[in-house]
């Protein structure tokens, strides 16, 4: 039997366990609202909390330096335009995803940073999860550390909302499982060596510290996601697309 049979009936073994609750709490809110860090052991946290020992604030930094670093045809740099991050982006992150001027279209975070790149500061566009734009996100993210998420839910924003709300409570993929079976009906519980938390995006990239120098963007583990990348698969046991990165 391969490995990952084997954890596909690990898994509907303790989906069988749970499944009988999963209708009754369809709508239910997790309460109290717990950040994914206070899932982590004594050890994790108190890294997180140490600026110096965090492994994330190497790209923190490398962001900052990318910050001032002139580029494109009128060699200009972020700083250029925006000044002083800790003014000028404070905040800045707790609103997105947001609608683009014309509201047409969803942009997140790293979709803005390349709209600016390319489009004022005319460089060259950066890969999605390349090191360059991770480390910009998270720098840009960082001037918002611990302020509340604001995204705005009402107007043209609302569909989207309702979008992603539907998704999060449909079923699919090759478990036939929700974001919400696992997330809000089942967080604190016990996943093979993973505490299943709430589920918030909010504090990404994050830095992954089980396998040496890697940040990523928010994912998660159903194969039948609209996008292609299959990612930190739980039943694989591994983070596909999640390569290994140093910052330079
Ligand atoms: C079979 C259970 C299961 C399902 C279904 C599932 N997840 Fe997860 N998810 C996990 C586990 C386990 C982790 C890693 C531990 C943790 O952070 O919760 C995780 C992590 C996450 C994280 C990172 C949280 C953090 O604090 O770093 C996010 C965000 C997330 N999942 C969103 C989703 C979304 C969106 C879906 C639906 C598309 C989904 N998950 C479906 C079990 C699941
Ligand atoms: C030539 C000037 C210019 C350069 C260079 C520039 N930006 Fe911008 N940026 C702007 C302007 C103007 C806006 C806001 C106006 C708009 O949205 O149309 C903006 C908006 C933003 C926003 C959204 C702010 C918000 O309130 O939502 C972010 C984030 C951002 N820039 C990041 C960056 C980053 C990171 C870089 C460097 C890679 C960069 N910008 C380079 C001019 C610039």
């Amino acid at each position: 039997m391969t490995p990952r049979i084997l954890a596909g009936l690990f898994l509907a073994a303790w989906l069988g366990v749970m499944l009988p609750n999963a209708v009754a709490q369809q709508a239910a809110r997790p309460q109290p609202l717990k950040s994914g860090i206070e899932f982590a052991g004594a050890e994790v946290r108190a890294l997180q909390h140490d600026d110096f020992a965090n492994p994330g604030m190497l790209w923190v930094a490398r962001g900052e330096k990318l910050w001032r670093e002139p580029a494109g045809a009128e060699s200009q740099s972020c700083a250029s335009c925006h000044g002083d991050a800790k003014t000028s982006m404070a905040g800045v992150a707790t609103r997105y995803p947001l609608l683009d001027p014309g509201a047409t279209r969803l942009v997140n975070l790293e979709g803005r940073i390349m709209e600016c790149r390319e489009q004022r500061q005319h460089a060259l566009p950066l890969k999605y999860e390349s090191e360059e734009l991770l480390a910009l996100t998270a720098y840009v993210r960082h001037q918002s550390r611990g302020m509340p998420v604001k995204v705005v839910i009402d107007g043209q924003s609302r569909r989207h909302f309702e979008a992603g709300r539907d998704l999060y409570y449909r079923r699919m993929g090759q478990m036939n499982l929700s974001c919400a079976q696992c997330h809000q009906q089942n967080w604190g519980k016990k996943l093979g060596p993973e505490i299943i938390s709430q589920g918030h995006g909010n504090a990404y990239p994050i830095y992954r510290l089980e396998a040496a120098f890697r940040a990523c963007a928010p994912r998660c583990c159903l194969r039948a996601l609209p996008s292609t990348s299959i990612s930190n698969c739980i039943w694989r046991g591994e983070a596909v697309n999640c390569r290994s990165r140093r910052p330079a």
